[in-house]
């Protein structure tokens, strides 16, 4: 009696040690899963760059807490590209981004370095390095928009 118990908890403790994004139950909910992170990190990305841009007074406090989010968000959309997804929902992703995944992966994974260093540059308390970051981690997410987003 006493193995399938041990069976069931460790079935529980897997589901738990699992990322959230490792399953979806079906493809509607990666598509929900990659809008709702992209539109997260949007929110994020969008007040560093009007402080990087002199458009909203320069906070380091906000911009830290920005940078931590941003950091931590930028690596999570990806997971929803899932195959399935890409028609049939209300997506602006372009069917051409499941036919060239070794490129998605590519800009996907440059966005997530430059977010990085854009993450430590809004840390450091200072604007001019925030200014400096900005410029090159907007050229990434632009990069894959250009080509794998409905405009
Ligand atoms: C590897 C490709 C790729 C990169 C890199 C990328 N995006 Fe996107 N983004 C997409 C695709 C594809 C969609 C459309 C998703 C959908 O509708 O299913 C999207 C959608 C969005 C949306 C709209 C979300 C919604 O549904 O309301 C925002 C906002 C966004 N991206 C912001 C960013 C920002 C900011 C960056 C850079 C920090 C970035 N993206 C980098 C591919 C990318």
């Amino acid at each position: 009696m006493k193995k399938p118990f041990t069976f069931a908890l460790l079935l529980s403790a897997a589901a738990i040690a699992m990322p959230a994004h490792a399953q979806f139950a079906k493809a509607e909910d990666a598509v929900q899963y990659r809008q709702g992170a992209f539109r997260v990190l949007g929110y994020h990305f969008g007040r560093l760059g009007a402080m990087a841009n002199g458009k909203l007074p320069y906070n380091a406090a906000t911009a830290a807490a920005d940078g931590d989010v941003i950091a931590a968000v930028a690596k999570l959309p990806a997971a929803g590209f899932v195959p399935g997804s890409e028609s049939g929902h209300d997506t602006r992703a372009l069917p051409a981004l499941w036919k060239e995944m070794p490129k998605v992966k590519e800009l996907n994974d440059k966005m997530v370095a430059e977010t990085g260093k854009l993450a430590v540059a809004a840390k450091s308390g200072n604007l001019d390095q925030l200014k400096a970051a900005f410029g090159p981690a907007a050229q990434t997410c632009k990069a894959c928009h250009d080509d794998f987003r409905k405009k």
